[in-house]
């Protein structure tokens, strides 16, 4: 199967999946949008109103911020991919469970292994944690994880994780707002100019290396 058909695969699956209570009051799974040949993921939460009633992740106000927050730093949302850690909406937005969270991530990492990132921004602590977990990482506090690099390897890929605060705890709390922000202009815009430049470098090589091979 090509890497197309795999991600037409994992699709229908999660827009059928019942392998979790949460299917019960959800309307609209989730599954991600954006550019799935991006070396760069953003991972949230889970579904909130908007998303479940659209299908589409981060469309609510804290997606508001997060598309605010992407274009403050020179991009826009549709160069990245990005998803959730649970692709359906929890009743009330209450936190997803662990063994929900267990029951879904098994799509997360089927969508990093057809992506191969080099960088996740984990949005908010659920999916700081989760993550860090996955990476054999040790998850202590937002206030102590955002806003650093930490090199890691998950799903079998040399990744970095960078952890910052979830856009919508930043709504209403004017702190958190200038710690989100200045994760972005500090470290993520940092991160995500190198690999960008990196990913450029090769494409330029390989097209050098093409027309030598052909001249
Ligand atoms: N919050 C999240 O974590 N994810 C979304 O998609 C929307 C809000
Ligand atoms: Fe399936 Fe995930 Fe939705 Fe649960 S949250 S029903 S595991 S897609």
């Amino acid at each position: 199967m090509s890497i197309e058909e795999e991600w037409i695969k994992l699709e229908h699956e999660v827009l059928n999946c019942r392998k979790c209570r949460l299917h019960e009051a959800r309307r609209k799974p989730v599954p991600g949008e954006g550019n799935k040949t991006s070396t760069v993921i953003f991972i949230g939460e889970a579904p909130g109103e908007k998303e479940d009633e659209s299908g589409r992740p981060f469309v609510g106000p804290a997606g508001k911020l997060l598309t605010e927050l992407i274009e403050s730093i020179g991009y826009k949302r549709e160069n990245f991919y990005i998803t959730n850690i649970v692709k359906c909406r929890p009743p009330n937005n209450r936190d997803p469970l662990d063994d929900e969270i267990e029951s879904c991530l098994p799509y997360l990492v089927r969508q990093l292994q057809l992506m191969k990132p080099k960088i996740i921004i984990a949005l908010g602590r659920h999916a700081g944690r989760v993550l860090f977990d996955l990476a054999g990482l040790k998850w202590i506090s937002m206030s102590a994880n955002h806003g650093k690099v930490y090199r890691a390897k998950l799903a079998d890929l040399d990744i970095k994780i960078i952890p910052t605060y979830h856009p919508a705890s930043a709504l209403y709390n004017p702190s958190l707002r200038k710690n989100l922000e200045d994760d972005f202009r500090n470290v993520i815009k940092k991160a995500i100019d190198e690999e960008l430049r990196h990913v450029e470098n090769k494409k330029q090589s390989r097209t050098l290396f093409d027309f030598l091979r052909k001249s």
